[in-house]
């Protein structure tokens, strides 16, 4: 959600996602594979020991995401927090946010550290209600601001509220990604109880969905990958999680 934004919004997201959960990740599956078959191989993936992992191999690969970010307070705390574990996350970041404060330079350390760097729109619109013209403004938008700092385009979105623009699956040149595991971070505010949720839940291949820029979410995310860590599963980034 968008730093203040108004967390209605977010119940919506949240209840859809939960009802549908099992449905979800049938068509997710379904709708990933086809969508990779027309997305080329992007330039990083084939370099991707920008940061040496650290864990012990055994238990699986997890990747662990971040919306709504980037925020000028909680952000540099977790960016040190994953420096430190040698892990690499995914931030799927919004467009205004990044031209506030000094916020761009978060950016380019995220590049530069090997984090992946997704569109979560210019303005966390609900891409489902606007027109596929204002839906792809959105995006493109956020895109340009992202390779503006980085010098490249990103190709994964996480459509805000989890609700896709129409004609989505015409779009061969971006990869919407969801997620598996919601501790509902946002709404709990709690660090324990939420990385206590998501060590119960997650396990190989599973896609944790938190937000940077709550202080309380931050920790629960370094007690997540601690705690993982031990247990022998490697955290890598989306591309790495799907493309394996
Ligand atoms: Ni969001």
């Amino acid at each position: 959600m968008r730093v203040n934004q108004n967390r209605n919004d977010w119940k919506r997201e949240n209840g859809t996602w939960g009802k549908d959960m099992q449905i979800n990740r049938g068509i997710q599956a379904v709708f990933l594979i086809l969508i990779l078959l027309s997305v080329p191989l992007p330039k990083r993936f084939a370099d991707p020991e920008v940061i040496p992992t650290a864990v012990e191999p055994g238990r699986g690969k997890v990747a662990i995401t971040f919306d709504d970010g980037p925020n000028g307070a909680t952000t540099p705390v977790l960016l040190d927090g994953l420096k430190e574990r040698g892990v690499r996350a995914t931030f799927f970041v919004v467009g205004e946010n990044i031209e506030k404060g000094a916020n761009r330079d978060m950016i380019e350390r995220m590049y530069e550290e090997g984090h992946l760097i997704g569109n979560h729109t210019y303005s966390h619109a609900d891409l489902a209600s606007l027109s596929p013209e204002q839906a792809k403004a959105e995006l493109d938008r956020a895109d340009q601001i992202i390779e503006a700092i980085t010098g490249e385009k990103p190709w994964i979105v996480r459509a805000p509220y989890g609700r896709l623009p129409d004609g989505m699956e015409e779009d061969a040149h971006r990869l919407y990604v969801k997620w598996t595991v919601d501790p509902l971070d946002w709404k709990v505010g709690d660090a324990g109880i939420v990385a206590d949720s998501v060590t119960r839940q997650a396990g190989e291949g599973d896609i944790i969905l938190l937000h940077d820029c709550y202080a309380s979410s931050v920790e629960a995310a370094l007690r997540i990958i601690d705690g993982m860590q031990e247990q022998g599963y490697e955290f890598v980034t989306v591309d790495e999680l799907l493309m394996n």
